[in-house]
């Protein structure tokens, strides 16, 4: 997830642990071809032992190609996820994220160009039911054809952003013809959520619910989400920020992660601002534990 799901974050995740596989923030094909500076700073990976696959956009099946090989031969990333997904206007414009959904034969071609240029890596596709009606059976056909490994359906579609519920009631068609296996997404938020989809598809991806309880995948996995370790979440956030990132661009994560992270939580609209608001990385990471303390001890549910 851009600006979210970064290399902090990733281990955040892997160390409270019981995550199967995880994402890296959509990162452009052509970018890493450039080797833009700050793709290659997206694009650092931890040496965890949660396989991380990272996630590709383009609109150029020969680029595609290129940032594969490239993944396959420079980079320790454990597969490749191709975002046909990505709703917003300025991917979209340029023909790439969910806009590839309008083009069943275009992302065929891309798939199959990135299936070529690195035979050896596992090969996922990110899609959604459609662009603005479903096609997504269709879709799936084609790119399946091309070698994917899986494919993980946010069930929306395009136009719908956050509007509409994601629409699980797809899966079963769409399980029945896929002959990989099929992950699906979209508004799994708690374990119960989690639990019940899994019913449905060979596999949950969940993305805003995991950002704002990082523990989901822990009890999923049957942990028991101890004090203990909800006390370690939002230190050790902070310490990972520290370690991955310089002086200047640790305020920017701390805002960007804690954004979620406290957003599905009853709390002090006060103590929110004050992380929002704060113009020093010390500052925000200072209120960011004073909040983490009145949320494990209960002092901040009462006032809004
Ligand atoms: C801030 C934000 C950034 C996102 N970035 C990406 C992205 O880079 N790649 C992607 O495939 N999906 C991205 N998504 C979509 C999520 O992966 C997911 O499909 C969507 O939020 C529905 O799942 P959820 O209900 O579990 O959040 C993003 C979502 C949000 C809210």
């Amino acid at each position: 997830m851009a600006s979210l799901t970064d290399v902090a974050f990733r281990c955040l995740v892997s160390e409270m642990g019981g995550v199967g596989l995880l994402i890296t923030e959509m990162i452009s094909a052509e970018g890493l071809l450039r080797r833009n500076q700050r793709t290659m700073e997206m694009i650092r990976n931890s040496n965890d032992t949660t396989p991380v696959f990272i996630q590709l956009f383009g609109e150029n099946p020969d680029a595609m190609a290129e940032a594969a090989r490239m993944v396959a031969a420079e980079t320790g990333f454990d597969g490749i996820d191709i975002n046909m997904g990505c709703p917003a206007g300025k991917v979209i414009r340029k023909g790439a994220g969910a806009a590839l959904m309008k083009d069943p034969a275009k992302a065929a071609k891309i798939v199959a160009a990135a299936r070529h240029a690195a035979p050896d890596l596992p090969l996922t596709v990110k899609m959604r039911l459609g662009f603005d009606r479903v096609n997504a059976p269709v879709f799936l056909e084609a790119i399946q054809a091309e070698g994917v490994d899986a494919v993980i359906v946010h069930f929306r579609l395009q136009c719908h952003r956050y509007r509409v519920p994601a629409d699980w009631s797809h899966a079963g068609s769409l399980r029945h013809i896929a002959r990989v296996p099929l992950v699906g997404n979209g508004d799994v938020m708690t374990e119960a959520d989690a639990r019940m989809r899994l019913a449905q598809v060979d596999g949950v991806m969940i993305g805003r619910g995991a950002i704002m309880d990082p523990l989901i995948f822990h009890r999923l996995a049957g942990g028991n989400g101890s004090v203990d370790l909800e006390e370690r979440v939002i230190p050790r956030l902070l310490e990972l920020i520290e370690t991955h990132y310089p002086e200047p661009m640790r305020l920017g994560r701390l805002k960007a992660l804690t954004r979620f992270l406290v957003s599905g939580r009853h709390m002090s609209r006060r103590y929110r601002q004050a992380i929002y608001t704060a113009t020093t990385y010390a500052q925000g990471a200072r209120n960011l534990l004073a909040l983490a303390d009145r949320l494990i001890n209960g002092h901040g549910a009462a006032q809004t």
